[in-house]
């Protein structure tokens, strides 16, 4: 930590941050555009000017070291007229779009405006016109919104090893293009979209689907692989409608990708929201004691799957295997949560965030001892010979070679419909972990908790909460019936 002073008042703050990090540690909010703490300093769109004491001219405080003794000047009639001026060069061209642009309420133009602009226009001539172009598989961009502040260029350089996109011609004409012919077509696009800091990069997936201002915000972590990306998870009427970038710099977490930003349309559709028995629609009050006589007749049983479930429900549903592998005498229990060969290896990234483990807490399942020596193939392999009597599937495909004479001692809990719903001897409906909130442990070990940010629908219960209603209704038969109704 130094000590500088702002305007006038000394604060101590960490050196090894950008000045204005530094300085938003202690309140100071100094405006920008161009700056991303996650990329290079280039300086280029002068809305972090400063005062520097003993410095004749404005600076770019992004540009301007933390030392100790440094003393700046961010309110000042000078400070305010240069940010003024930025404003009004950026604000010539820029149309009138708020209304109708899918940035507005996260702009940081319109923040800036606000904060820093002056007002009024005097701009008086006709607008640069230039037509939106379509550049990616799933990115638009809008010239006219352009404040060129090139971060879109530097982030596919620095961090998605592309150069997808180059700044072309100068001054009036400048413009950001496609460096080759072809469109853009990687697992970046979305933080392209969201690293742009107005709205000129516009994803189509997201394309007028609603106005920020309406969803509901949980800081959540992405379920999409190993990796944990934390999010701000933005619901609206139930239903997950986006996934943004939650900047957590302890974690050097600054930007998602793709595959995990763009999957969320299973958690909204095809929701599995009926018990199923050899491919049809069945109620719990059947379902809940057939497996539950199947339970008590097996003497060896495996579970395979659970890494995508929190912590807290696969240390729930441990708990309830314990006990229902003492009821009817001993039973074997058998618990294999790695059901995909990536889970077997070392962490193998896709690009500098993805991971070939699709599952968002192998770590956790790991941590919790849930794997086998006989490992998937040698559960498979049993089952199919019969020396395992019943095998429970938890939001896994069914193995492709399990024999298919014994998919009916298969039970599946799943959230979605999927073929493994109607191949299998029972399907039970569960929620979703946005359902529950809990915890998921990343690549690294790092346990991260979330929130519930959606609502399950009445009477969905949670994998954990499958396997202790089994639990109960071994127990205790007579009382299931009475609570469960006509379900
Ligand atoms: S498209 Fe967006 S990110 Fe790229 S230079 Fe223009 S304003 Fe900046
Ligand atoms: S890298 Fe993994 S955790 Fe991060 S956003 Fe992509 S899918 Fe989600
Ligand atoms: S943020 Fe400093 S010049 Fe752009």
């Amino acid at each position: 930590m130094v000590k500088i002073k702002i305007d006038g008042i000394e604060y101590e703050v960490d050196e090894n941050k950008n000045l204005i990090d530094a300085v938003k540690d202690v309140g100071v909010d100094i405006p920008y555009f161009c700056y991303h703490p996650a990329l290079k300093v280039v300086g280029m769109c002068r809305m972090c000017l400063i005062e520097i004491e003993n410095v004749p001219r404005l600076q770019a405080a992004c540009n301007t070291s933390v030392k100790e003794g440094l003393s700046i000047i961010t309110k000042s009639d000078r400070v305010k007229e240069g940010r003024e001026g930025t404003m009004e060069f950026l604000l010539a061209n820029h149309p009138l779009d708020c209304p109708v642009c899918d940035k507005a309420g996260e702009c940081q133009l319109q923040d800036n405006a606000f904060g820093s602009g002056k007002g009024n226009s005097r701009f008086e001539f006709t607008k640069r016109n230039i037509p939106q172009e379509e550049i990616g598989t799933n990115l638009i961009i809008n010239h006219n919104r352009c404040i060129v502040c090139y971060r879109c260029v530097r982030f596919e350089e620095e961090k998605v090893g592309e150069s997808n996109l180059g700044l072309f011609e100068r001054g009036y004409h400048s413009i950001i293009g496609l460096a080759k012919d072809e469109p853009i077509n990687h697992n970046y696009q979305g933080a392209l979209a969201d690293i742009c800091p107005v709205g000129a990069l516009l994803n189509k997936e997201n394309l007028f689907k609603s106005r920020v201002w309406w969803y509901k915000n949980y800081e959540s972590v992405c379920h999409g692989c190993s990796t944990g990306c934390n999010v701000n998870a933005n619901v609206r009427d139930n239903k997950m409608y986006r996934y943004m970038v939650r900047e957590v710099p302890e974690n050097n977490m600054y930007f998602i990708c793709d595959k995990g930003r763009f999957d969320l349309d299973w958690m909204n559709e095809n929701r599995l929201l009926s018990y199923y028995k050899n491919g049809s629609p069945a109620k719990s009050m059947e379902v809940f004691p057939e497996v539950a006589e199947l339970w008590k007749a097996s003497s060896s049983i495996a579970v395979i799957g659970g890494a995508h479930e929190t912590n807290e429900n696969l240390r729930s549903i441990n708990m309830a295997l314990d006990t229902l592998s003492t009821i009817d005498g001993n039973k074997s229990v058998l618990w294999e949560s790695r059901a995909t060969p990536p889970q077997y290896k070392e962490t193998e990234q896709v690009d500098f965030l993805l991971t070939k483990d699709w599952h968002p807490n192998t770590a956790g399942a790991l941590g919790l001892n849930l794997t086998t020596k006989q490992e998937l193939k040698g559960i498979v392999g049993d089952f199919n010979q019969g020396k395992i009597d019943l095998l429970f599937v938890i939001k896994e495909e069914i193995p492709s070679d399990i024999n298919p004479d014994r998919l009916d001692r298969v039970i599946v809990l799943e959230t979605n419909h999927n073929e493994s719903v109607t191949k299998s001897g029972y399907s039970l409906p569960i929620r979703i972990f946005a359902e529950e909130g809990g915890s998921f442990t990343n690549k690294n070990g790092l346990k991260q908790d979330f929130p519930q940010s959606m609502k399950p629908i009445q009477g969905l219960l949670s994998s954990a909460g499958v396997f202790h209603r089994l639990l109960e209704e071994i127990k205790n038969p007579k009382k299931q019936e009475a609570l469960v109704g006509n379900n």
